[in-house]
Order: structure tokens, then C-alpha cells, then sequence
């Protein structure tokens, strides 16, 4: 069969992990999806800067759109982030085209998911976006395909690797805010704008996708009221511990009469609780279902390695043809529901 070509834009963690990925499963991705998943032409800022892998092998485009709107590719794979600006336009031209799209961005999604869902679904091709809830924990997959049976109540976690590192370490070691949050940057967990991650607006934009998926409502981050971790101090974690508790910053969104509620903030979680044990860059989603009580999926929030295995896992559903209704709708029209007042 004819490999699937792919075109990257995007050549930071993400985007170097998923082509160092690619190439170490090439012969048992060929195997699984029954044709080899090859990477055709690449988009960055930069054509110049080292990446620690070899782009000379690849069709090298500057501009990301013109890239989404290349014939040489079948699908588009953007890893640029920002919630406007090219990786907007490149994702919309590329679906408009009949390209299918992987995506890691969340802020995009958040924004705009219900335009490109209709997008996608108009032009019959897949948006995939596994990575860009909880790195590489496949809860969009979960909520997509495994769960389509049950009516969910609840679902709730620990969806920012930056915070719950940050959290951890000054916890555990008495590290200042700063020194973890720098940490977190060089290990490239954050957001290039950390302010994302630390003001609680990317879990925010996590939770909004799971609320969609989980109740069918519209996409809509701006609805969600949010505090995020800036303020937390190392003498706050010590004396939640005191009393049996940890804080976490978590997102939560739960079925009401009048709509879903959601909202992120830090919480103190009693120290007993599976949740309380979730450390570092680790993130857990639990979803209370009717038919399933209670699921909980931990596993890596943030990093190259962890969010690449999630987009290569998108990547591979394309080549065997999978196409999931965007949104987990089977088709026409996503249904909002109101969001309850706070
Ligand atoms: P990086 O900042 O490491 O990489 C971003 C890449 O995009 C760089 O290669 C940059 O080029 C390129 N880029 C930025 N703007 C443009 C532009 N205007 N035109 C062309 N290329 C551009 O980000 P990450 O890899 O960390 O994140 C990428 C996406 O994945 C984001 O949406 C992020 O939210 C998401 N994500 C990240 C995770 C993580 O753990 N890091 C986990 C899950 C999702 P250059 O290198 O030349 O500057
Ligand atoms: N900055 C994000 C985090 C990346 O720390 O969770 C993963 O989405």
C-alpha cells in the first residue's frame, strides 16, 4: 500500500519527539496500520536551527499554510501551537482542502474546535487531537470510542503536567515557585507562554474539550471560572499537609439539571484519596459514568516523548482509514447546552 505522507509544522518538543518516534516504530507502525507512515515536508521558524535531528531529508516550507495546503502530503500535522495566527489559518486550509489534521493544541481547539469540527465533518476527513488533553493518557479516545455507551456525570483530574510538577517539588523539597516553574521550561513541560500553564487557562482549554466530549455540549473555554496556582506558597502546601491534605489544581466539569458546570482552581484533596498520590508531571482524569462508577487514567501530562506517542497514535487511525466524528458527534450539528452559573 502507499505510505501515508504526513507534513509537520512545528519542530519544538513535540514535533522532534513525534519524527524521533516515527522513525524508532517505523517497521511495527507498517505492520499495524498496513502501510508505512512517512514524513514528507516539515515547517518550523527556523530552517537553521539545530534540532538534534537531520530536516534535510524532508520538503522544507517556511510558511506553515502553504505547507497545510500541499498536495505531497496527506495529512497535515500541526505542532506550532497558539490560538490564532498560522496554526489557525493552517488548520482550517488543510481541512478546507480534505487533508485530514493532528493536532496538540488545545488554546486552537478550545477557540476555534467547533468551527474546524464542522470543517472536518464537512470534508469527511479526521481531526485528531489525542495529545492535546493530558500528553500522552488517551482519555480523547476513551471518551471518543470507549465510553460512547454510558451518560456521564463527571469528569475531573489533574490536566496540567507544569502545575502538578511545580506543586510537587516545592512540596516535596521546599523549591521556590520559580526555580520549579524554570524546571518545568527546560524540560519542556510549559507552554511557551507559561502563563497558560500556571494562570490555570490550559487546563481550562483541556477541560472545555472533555466537557464537550463527555457531555456533547459546544466547546467553550470562556464559560469556565478559573484560578490558577501563582499564588500558592510553599508554607500553604505545608500546612494543607498538616491537616491530611494536598493541593492540586484541578478541573472540573459535573452534569447539572440546568447544564455543566466547570471550573479550575486549586483544591485541597484529602491525602487518602488516588488522586492526593498523583506527582510531578503526571496527570489523572476520572470520569464517573453510569455504567462505569468510576475510571481513572494516570499516566505523563507534558513532555516530547509522552504528547509524541499520542499523536503518533492519531497518525496510525488515519492510515487505517479510521475517521472519528470530530467532537465524538456522529454527525450534522454539535449540541451546546447552557453552562450553569457558579
Ligand atoms: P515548542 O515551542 O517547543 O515548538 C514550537 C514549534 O513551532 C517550533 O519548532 C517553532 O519553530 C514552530 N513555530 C512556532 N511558530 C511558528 C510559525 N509562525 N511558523 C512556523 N513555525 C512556527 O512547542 P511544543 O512542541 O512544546 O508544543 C507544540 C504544541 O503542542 C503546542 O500547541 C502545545 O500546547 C502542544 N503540547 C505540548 C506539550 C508539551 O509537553 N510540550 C504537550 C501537549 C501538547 P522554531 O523552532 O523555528 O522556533
Ligand atoms: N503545558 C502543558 C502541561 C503541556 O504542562 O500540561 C501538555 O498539554
Amino acid at each position: 500500500a502507499d505510505p501515508l505522507r504526513i507534513g509537520i509544522a512545528g519542530l519544538g518538543t513535540v514535533g522532534t519527539s513525534t519524527i524521533r518516534l516515527l522513525d524508532r516504530r517505523a517497521n511495527a507502525l507498517a505492520a499495524s496500520c498496513g502501510r508505512a507512515i512517512t514524513v514528507a515536508a516539515v515547517s518550523a521558524r527556523s530552517r537553521s536551527r539545530d534540532r538534534g535531528i537531520s530536516i534535510e531529508r524532508y520538503r522544507w516550507f517556511d510558511d506553515p499554510v502553504a505547507l497545510a495546503r500541499d498536495p505531497g502530503i496527506d495529512v497535515f500535522v500541526e505542532l506550532m501551537g497558539g490560538d490564532e495566527g498560522p496554526a489557525h489559518e493552517a488548520v482550517r486550509a488543510a481541512l478546507d482542502m480534505g487533508t485530514p489534521v493532528v493536532t496538540a493544541n488545545k488554546a486552537l481547539l478550545a477557540r476555534h474546535g467547533v468551527d474546524l469540527a464542522r470543517r472536518a465533518e464537512k470534508a469527511g476527513v479526521a481531526l485528531n487531537f489525542e495529545a492535546a488533553v493530558a500528553g500522552g493518557v488517551p482519555i480523547i479516545k476513551t471518551l471518543r470510542e470507549a465510553l460512547v455507551g454510558n451518560n456521564i456525570d463527571r469528569v475531573y483530574g489533574i490536566l496540567n503536567g507544569t502545575c502538578n510538577y511545580i506543586l510537587t517539588r516545592m512540596e516535596a523539597e521546599g523549591l521556590s515557585f520559580g526555580a520549579c516553574l524554570a524546571e518545568a521550561q527546560r524540560l519542556g513541560y510549559a507552554e511557551a507562554d507559561p502563563t497558560f500553564d500556571i494562570g490555570g487557562f490550559d487546563t481550562a482549554h483541556k477541560l472545555a474539550l472533555l466537557t464537550s466530549l463527555a457531555f456533547g455540549t459546544q466547546v467553550d473555554a470562556e464559560a469556565i471560572h478559573v484560578e490558577g496556582i501563582e499564588r500558592i506558597t510553599t508554607e500553604d502546601l505545608a500546612a494543607a499537609a498538616e491537616l491530611g491534605y494536598r493541593i492540586k489544581l484541578l478541573g472540573v466539569a459535573t452534569r447539572s439539571e440546568s447544564g455543566v458546570e466547570q471550573r479550575v482552581h486549586p483544591t485541597m484533596v484529602p491525602r487518602s484519596t488516588p488522586i492526593a498520590q498523583v506527582d510531578g508531571v503526571t496527570n489523572a482524569v476520572a470520569i464517573d459514568a453510569d455504567a462505569i462508577p468510576e475510571l481513572t487514567l494516570v499516566g505523563p501530562g507534558a513532555g516530547g516523548e509522552a504528547t509524541a506517542s499520542a499523536v503518533v497514535g492519531d497518525l496510525a487511525d488515519i492510515a487505517r482509514g479510521q475517521v472519528m466524528a470530530p467532537f465524538g458527534r456522529p454527525s450534522g450539528e454539535l449540541t451546546p447546552l447552557p453552562h450553569a452559573a457558579m
